[in-house]
């Protein structure tokens, strides 16, 4: 009799258990939900995002992000010229959403940039009396950025891309001359990680760069970061930016890649991966008659194929990768089209201009 009862009372609450589960969506959830690619990659390194806040504000992109990413980067909200635009202004809005979007659906957060030759707002390098400022007071005016904006977000973002480009794009050439290198020399760049780490001494903190796979520019790469080791500069990492295309990097040309950074025993991301349909390029220029920025079968072939190569390397390198981060969502918008080549569409990410997963997708997440 008791037990009979104790039985009736267990079926009661299993049904109200059931009940509620299904109001609540978290049956229907449990049961239908299928992996994201950050599911995939749990036991490999964290898959992150660059986003826009206009892109957070639109439920079915923010509902792909929550599914598929756990890691976030502001795309533009924290970088200079926009989150510095005037000398005793800050604004604050884009980047504080987009932390707060973070915060709320447990991604982590990484930040981007604190110090690079693009984007920079004009005041930076000019003073009152419309002159170029001495080194001091640059250097000066850097400081109070780093501590202004590592310090709102001290303890949610987790890494910070301290400098982002500073070697030049001639490979018979060392540091670009830009700005900050014609006022400061080289010091722009220590300053500025040691800046960053005492505004926050638990923030890993990256030096940033493009073609890294490329030999001439790895090697000038290392180089330089061999040196800021050496100084005991805070250098805890370096962020491949990877924004590669169908046709590089070769398989080759990025393991050697991945072990030559390897070796100097700092941490490495793949910070801004994206993989172009076409060649790289670097100069503006127009759509040429007859070029076509059709997304082909064959395009989609070789892009999966490539996918694939990456993303196979990256886990066989898993123990000094510690992050992988897109540039950008979906191929609906991304920092390609138009460029640099107006009028251009390009395809370069996982998901198709519908948030659809492409061929490129199932080749990342069907390994074993
Ligand atoms: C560089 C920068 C990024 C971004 C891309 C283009 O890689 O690091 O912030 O501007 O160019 O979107």
């Amino acid at each position: 009799m008791l037990i009979q009862s104790h039985i009736k009372v267990l079926k009661l609450f299993y049904a109200v258990l059931f009940i509620t589960a299904i109001n609540t969506g978290g049956y229907s959830q449990q049961i239908t939900k299928q992996p994201g690619l950050k599911d995939y990659y749990a036991n490999y390194f964290p898959i992150g995002v660059a986003v826009s806040p206009q892109a957070l504000k639109s439920p079915e992109q923010a509902n792909l992000i929550i599914k598929h990413f756990n890691s976030i980067t502001p795309e533009n909200a924290m970088k200079m010229g926009p989150i510095h635009p005037v000398e005793d202004r800050f604004y604050w809005n884009d980047a504080d959403m987009i932390v707060s979007f973070a915060q709320s659906n447990g991604l982590k957060i990484r930040g981007h940039a604190l110090c690079w030759h693009e984007q920079t707002p004009s005041w930076l390098f000019i003073g009152v009396d419309g002159k170029q400022v001495s080194k001091t007071v640059l250097l000066q005016r850097l400081k109070t950025h780093i501590d202004s904006v590592v310090g709102r977000y001290k303890g949610k973002v987790y890494a910070w891309d301290v400098v982002n480009e500073a070697i030049d794009d001639d490979s018979t050439k060392f540091l670009r001359n830009s700005l900050w290198y014609q006022i400061c020399g080289e010091d722009f760049i220590v300053k500025a990680f040691e800046y960053a780490h005492a505004a926050d001494p638990n923030a890993v903190l990256f030096y940033n760069d493009y073609n890294t796979e490329r030999s001439e520019k790895r090697e000038r790469v290392y180089q330089l970061l061999k040196k800021l080791l050496a100084k005991k500069v805070p250098v805890h990492a370096v962020g491949l930016q990877a924004h590669w295309s169908v046709f590089e990097p070769s398989q080759k040309e990025l393991s050697a890649t991945i072990e030559k950074f390897a070796s100097l025993g700092i941490r490495m991301q793949i910070t801004e991966l994206d993989v172009s349909v076409y060649p790289w390029e670097k100069q503006n220029r127009a759509l040429r008659p007859g070029e076509s920025d059709v997304f082909t079968d064959d395009m989609a072939d070789k892009q999966a194929r490539q996918y694939k190569m990456i993303f196979d390397q990256f886990r066989q390198y898993k123990n000094v990768i510690t992050g992988v981060t897109f540039w950008n969502i979906s191929d609906r918008h991304t920092w390609l089209d138009n460029y640099p080549v107006k009028g251009r569409k390009n395809y370069p990410l996982l998901f198709d201009t519908q948030l659809q997963p492409k061929k490129a997708f199932w080749e990342v997440v069907n390994f074993k």
